[in-house]
């Protein structure tokens, strides 16, 4: 199609949307003109007329224009695709209630300004922290807009998953299928290995139960933190690609299982109307939660456990009035 693709941006003069907005202006998302809307608060838009006038400098050929404000409103106005990066951070001295309560206002607005702006066909992707919790606040002040439209980002687990594996095993992630991710976007997330291939056998019984639970998990786990520890800042190009993957992949398809966080449907007796992650499908710009899996009970466990976590979450908007 040669009409723009509307995509919106929040949180575009951060560390990951500087690397989010150049790689969508280039064609990440598919071979299609492609119109900016970038959201930030006010005191970050001077900054973001800077990276306004990079990508200015980088003449694509499929960028098609951009804007830049702070009503979402205006800039969500026609979206056919929302990726909602910007979140408040956790301060000192915030506790995890205030965290909640602070990024349930941005959502709570964001949900509602694309309830009554975006175009009928918004697909909305949140990146933003605590992801899975802020997809649900969103969700829940956006009533016209179908609760599968609203999905959060756990792909950046899946593709740590994905290549801790292939390293531990000596191969191509090419060789890697039917990995998926399960449940919260934090530290109780569970990469379930029992049901992937590699090199079309199963991965279980190529690795042991110990490597699994001492090491795999932790590492996938824990691997956000040890970003920050190597590099002084959370990871950005990296969620930024995982923010593009997951976007790519509801609009174009999949050929594989992908970890998305999805609202859901009661499947594998996940709480129905949480946003968790499963492993899922997409046929045209639809996807499904795979069905059918065996899971063992260790797996179970690791899935009950990160789910209530985000019974929890879920729980305090909803005191919040959020909800
Ligand atoms: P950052 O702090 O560099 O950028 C965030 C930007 O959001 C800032 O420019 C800020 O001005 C903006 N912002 C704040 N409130 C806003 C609002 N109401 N409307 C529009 N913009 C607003 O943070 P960074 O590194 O870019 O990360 C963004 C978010 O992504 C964080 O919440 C982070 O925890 C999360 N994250 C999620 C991952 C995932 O796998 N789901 C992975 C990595 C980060």
């Amino acid at each position: 199609s040669t009409t723009p693709l509307k995509v919106a941006v929040t949180g575009a003069a951060g560390q990951i949307g500087y690397s989010l907005l150049f790689r969508l202006a280039a064609g990440a998302l598919g071979d299609r003109p492609i119109e900016l809307r970038l959201l930030e608060i006010e005191p970050a838009l001077p900054s973001l007329e800077g990276v306004v006038m990079e990508l200015d400098d980088c003449a694509f050929p499929l960028l098609a224009g951009v804007e830049i404000g702070a009503d979402p409103a205006a800039i969500f106005s026609g979206v056919s695709v929302a990726m909602l990066v910007g979140a408040m951070p956790r301060k000192e001295g915030m506790d995890r209630a205030d965290l909640l309560s602070a990024n349930g206002k941005i959502f709570t607005g964001q949900g509602k300004a694309l309830n009554d702006n975006a175009a009928d066909d918004v697909k909305v992707l949140v990146t933003g922290n605590p992801a899975n919790t802020n997809a649900l606040i969103a969700m829940s002040n956006a009533p016209d807009i179908p609760n599968e439209r609203f999905n959060a980002l756990t792909r950046l687990d899946h593709n740590r998953a994905k290549t801790q594996l292939a390293k531990k095993l000596g191969v191509p992630v090419t060789e890697i299928s039917q990995l998926a991710i399960w449940g919260n976007h934090d530290d109780s997330m569970y990469p379930d290995l029992f049901n992937t291939m590699v090199g079309g056998k199963s991965a279980a019984e190529q690795v042991d139960q110990a490597w699994i639970t001492d090491e795999y998990i932790p590492t996938v786990a824990t691997r956000g933190g040890a970003i920050i520890k190597a590099r002084g800042a959370s990871s950005a190009a990296s969620a930024a690609n995982a923010t593009i993957d997951h976007m790519h992949d509801w609009l174009n398809g999949t050929s594989d299982w992908v970890s998305m966080s999805v609202p859901s449907d009661g499947s594998y007796g996940v709480t129905e109307g949480i946003v968790s992650s499963f492993p899922c499908t997409v046929t045209d710009g639809q996807y499904e939660i795979v069905q059918g899996i065996e899971l063992n009970d260790f797996s179970k466990e690791r899935i009950a456990a990160s789910v209530a976590r985000l019974e929890g979450e879920r729980d305090q908007v909803k005191q919040l009035g959020l909800i």
